[in-house]
């Protein structure tokens, strides 16, 4: 009766990875419990969730070819499309959110097209465009972009108007910091940087201010939602972002948050299953209104 926050299965959207094939559910090393699916696993995955109140996914794709520009990104036949195809067919319902970027996708394994050593802003903004149509055209319900790029959200919202999909809207992940985060997400999707890092386009660590002015530059250019990242580390942002904007308010419990719980748990240094509620309730106490974890499933089985 006196508890001031809640969590819900509908709070949670479930991250997948997923790849061309069929019948792949093909664990994750550095995620245990999380796996690399094909798109039909996917889609009873996807189903399950459903099933357990999770209205949400959002997908990640492992293409099967990468070039310095990223083409595979905007293959209508590439593993995100495809699954956001298989996903509709079968559990029409579900809320496909679909991360745009361009780190899969490029053999060098930055988030955009480079000139020479360095990633080109404006150059990748035409991709982003590109490949949040064909995810739109795919029949995505929401598009992530995740690249960090400046003026990404504007440039996007004209290629999905200037494409006929003006309803597709836009989540974007507007505060969002280079660091350590990331790494079993980059082994699981295989887009680690081959060379330097990406503090030239993802955000400082130390800096609150620039964070907001990131998410107020976002809002303006017309995101739909707001996406924080990495989401322990950055409790004090989703405060402040609920405190400064009306839009929904989304937070990330980034691969790495997720690995520690895991590896702790695994060897019995911590109470797995209460640590996980308490992740969760933090972030609804910060002010999230939604919650990207890969805890989604087990929590959602547990209660
Ligand atoms: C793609 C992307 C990344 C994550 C989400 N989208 C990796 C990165 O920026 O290197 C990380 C999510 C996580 O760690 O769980 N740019």
């Amino acid at each position: 009766m006196m508890r001031e926050n809640h969590v819900a299965p509908t709070d949670l959207i479930a991250p997948l990875f997923v790849q061309t094939g069929e019948n792949i559910r093909e664990p994750i090393a550095s995620l245990p419990g999380q796996n690399r699916f094909s798109p039909d696993t996917s889609a009873k995955e996807a189903l399950e969730l459903w099933n357990l109140g999770i209205p949400a996914v959002i997908l990640f794709g492992i293409p099967d070819s990468k070039d310095a520009i990223g083409t595979s990104a905007t293959d209508p036949n590439g593993p995100v499309p495809r699954t956001i195809r298989e996903i509709k067919r079968l559990a029409p319902e579900v809320c496909v959110i679909a991360d745009v970027c361009a780190c899969e996708y490029t053999d060098h394994g930055h988030c955009g097209i480079l000139h020479g050593e360095t990633v080109d802003n404006d150059a990748t903004l035409e991709l982003l465009g590109r490949v949040a149509v064909a995810y739109a055209r795919a029949g995505c319900d929401m598009v992530a972009p995740s690249d960090m790029m400046d003026g990404r959200v504007a440039a996007i919202r004209g290629a999905l108007d200037a494409a006929g999909c003006a309803m597709t809207p836009i989540m974007s992940y507007a505060a969002k910091f280079a660091g350590a985060f990331y790494g079993p997400f980059r082994d699981a999707a295989g887009s680690a940087p081959s060379f330097g890092d990406r503090r030239s386009y993802q955000m400082d660590i130390s800096n609150r201010r620039e964070a907001l002015r990131e998410m107020a530059l976002d809002t303006e250019e017309g995101a739909d939602a707001l996406i924080i990242k990495p989401g322990l580390f950055c409790l004090d942002l989703v405060r402040d972002a609920r405190e400064r904007f009306d839009l929904p308010l989304c937070v990330y419990n980034v691969s790495s948050e997720y690995a520690m719980i895991k590896a702790a748990g695994q060897i019995g240094w911590i109470n797995e299953k209460q640590l996980i509620d308490e992740t969760l309730i933090s972030f609804k106490r910060a002010g999230a209104d939604l919650i990207i974890t890969y805890h989604a499933r087990e929590w959602a089985e547990a209660i």
